[in-house]
């Protein structure tokens, strides 16, 4: 999730490309760097930190050239800083990209056997070395000096380059020998070219091209582009020609800062089909039933030394652990125990060397989680960190670290991160499984084919928010709603009732739907919603008696369902589909219809759904 820009035209690049990349901060913002290619070649200027950091820096040492490209990054291989930042830049070819190389150590290991060093820790500099040896190839073997320019040779390069890498990727590239041209590619990273007054630019976001343009060409999948300043050439990955007319959008420039979401919750929502992708990706291999998580230092010893393992976290990120505690205790036979970072930190928790401690944190910052770490860790115990925020303090403390590729999440309630930690722990639960021979290779694959499809399952859920919009609308008058769930099902009930409380300050409980005998069936009256999540899996039929107990005593019931279970259909008030995926990735499937009820109540209510009253997106203070 890193912002893009570029320029060709006729005016100074530098002050464009800040511009544009001010408007993209919401994309990331740990490092920022610009290329400008002028009379004086090829200029780079990085910068750790905020944009204001690039921005001091280019003051001080101004870029004169009118072609250029920038960005501001948000770290998935390598902690944030000056050498991580991009452009990267190998032998005059600088690159900028959005996305992850899933083949990365091969391709460092092939580079680096052919004689080539690398600056820094990250996968984008792989493509600098790359494009920049196809172009000496390309330009060599059709008779060509080092320095001719145009004749398509770029985008030869780069087409030939994206043919060695797998994984995602917005790309652009410019070469020091031709400021007339930029090339840009895209594979499922966005990117778009807008056209300007004598010029066109380049952006992974709208908004960072409205000042100058409302005509916007949008890329689509596997499309590369040459870009000059008077006009750009579009063409497939196999070089066929496409004809592409811009389009005219009017968006305000915050609708377009949300992609066109009216907040920022609503866009994290919709981008997890591609967070959890990325989670996945390069991880997992379905067709082995292998998963690849030997660099964070889950190898066969470290898992046979395992006695247990302690998930530590806060709120969100605290329901993520139990689910993963299902998970792990299932497939790896391990004994999990899942604690509040605020509690464990002052129990005298009992840990010892054959601990695994995992802490779970979108931000890598929140006081409790890191000091539960630093306890845990003085205590003797081994860490495998789960984090969003690369090179945040927890990510930095812990022996490791498995990041989540969820991108920024701007939005207070936690929503994207939370997928793509039951990802990040399913994943873990697999790999230890594997590793103790408690989980065969054709069970591995069966698990692994049903999180491959986790993206697509989500999408379909995506598709069907009118109809949970309209019961949110339904219900969003009432003062207090619960969520009732059993197994993996009940951290999602807490999870669903956190998402409710926190964005329309409608009071809401989660409860494990088993213990409603024993207290909560008090509050049980006319119309009060109660949220049962009843999919085809483990305790199916236990759940649906006690949507039973509900309805006799007047409850509301809106259940969440495995999609064709005609039975619920005819007892509920309200149900929500999701698809079959299997017992262990159910809980995400069922998150998220939750989480777009919770979005369409506070949005119809009017509370403000981004920044919640008293609450911050990372608490840093205990
Ligand atoms: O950054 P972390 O995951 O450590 O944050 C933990 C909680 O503060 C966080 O999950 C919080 O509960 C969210 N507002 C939930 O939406």
């Amino acid at each position: 999730m890193c912002g893009i820009v570029g320029y060709v035209g006729s005016r100074d690049a530098a002050p464009i490309l800040v511009d544009g990349l001010r408007r993209l901060e919401y994309r990331g913002y740990d490092s920022a760097g610009v290329a400008v290619l002028g009379d004086d070649g090829l200029q780079i200027v990085r910068c750790e930190g905020k944009l204001s950091g690039l921005e001091g820096c280019l003051a001080t040492k101004p870029l004169k050239g009118t072609t250029g490209i920038g960005h501001t990054r948000w770290a998935t291989h390598g902690r944030p800083s000056e050498q991580n930042a991009h452009p990267h830049n190998y032998q005059g070819v600088a690159v900028v990209h959005n996305g992850i190389i899933e083949n990365h150590l091969q391709l460092k290991q092939l580079l680096r056997a052919g004689g080539h060093s690398f600056s820094s820790e990250t996968d984008t500099e792989i493509f600098a070395h790359l494009i920049a040896s196809e172009l000496a190839d390309v330009t060599r073997s059709k008779g060509l000096e080092k320095n001719t320019t145009g004749n398509g040779l770029l985008a030869e390069a780069v087409r030939r380059a994206l043919r060695k890498v797998r994984g995602t990727y917005a790309l652009a590239v410019l070469r020091e020998e031709d400021p007339s041209e930029l090339v840009i590619a895209k594979n499922a990273s966005p990117i778009v070219l807008g056209r300007a007054e004598g010029a066109w630019l380049v952006a992974s976001d709208v908004p960072a091209l409205l000042p100058y343009t409302r005509d916007i060409i949008f890329l689509e999948e596997e499309e590369l582009a040459t870009v000059r300043a008077d006009h750009v050439e579009l063409e497939s990955f196999d070089g066929i020609p496409i004809e592409r007319a811009p389009t005219r959008v009017d968006w305000s420039p915050v609708m377009a800062e949300k992609n066109g979401h009216k907040h920022f919750m609503h866009k994290e929502i919709h981008e997890q089909p591609r967070a959890i992708a990325d989670t996945l990706r390069g991880r997992a291999s379905v067709e082995t039933g292998d998963v690849h998580l030997e660099d964070v230092g889950l190898d066969e010893q470290s898992a046979r030394s395992i006695s247990r393992i302690v998930v530590v976290a806060c709120g969100t990120s605290w329901h993520a652990g139990l689910v993963g505690k299902t998970a792990i205790e299932q497939l790896a036979r391990l004994p999990v125990e899942v604690d509040l970072a605020s509690e464990f930190r002052y129990r005298q928790p009992v840990i010892d060397e054959s601990t695994l401690v995992i802490p779970i944190s979108q931000s890598g910052e929140t006081a409790d989680t890191l000091a539960a770490l630093r306890e845990a860790r003085r205590l003797g115990a081994g860490s495998l960190a789960i984090v969003n925020v690369v090179g945040s303090a927890i990510a930095r403390e812990a022996d490791h670290v498995l990041y989540t590729h969820a991108g920024p999440e701007i939005g207070v309630a936690s929503t994207k991160c939370f997928t793509t930690q039951l990802t990040a722990l399913i994943l873990i639960a697999i790999r230890l499984g594997r590793l103790r021979g408690t989980l065969d290779s054709g069970q591995a694959r069966a698990h692994l084919e049903n999180l491959s499809k986790v993206p697509g399952h989500v999408e379909e859920i995506l598709g069907r928010e009118e109809d949970l919009r309209s019961i949110a609308v339904s219900v969003s008058s009432s003062p207090n709603f619960l969520f009732l769930g059993r197994g993996s099902s009940f951290p999602i009930a807490l999870e669903g009732a956190l998402k409710l409380k926190e964005i329309s300050y409608i009071h809401a409980e989660g409860y494990a739907a088993g213990e409603m005998k024993h207290g909560p069936i008090a509050l049980i009256e006319d119309g009060l919603p109660v949220v049962i999540i009843a999919t085809r899996h483990g305790t199916y039929e236990k759940a649906l008696g006690n949507l039973e107990e509900v309805r006799a005593r007047g409850g509301r019931v809106i259940a969440v369902a495995t999609s064709e279970d005609n039975d619920i259909g005819s007892l509920a008030d309200d149900v929500i589909w999701v698809p079959d995926g299997g017992s262990l990735v159910d809980p995400i499937l069922a998150v998220v219809p939750l989480q777009l009820l919770s979005y369409h109540v506070a949005d119809y209510n009017g509370t403000d759904v981004d920044q919640p009253r008293n609450l911050a997106k990372s608490v840093t203070v205990e």
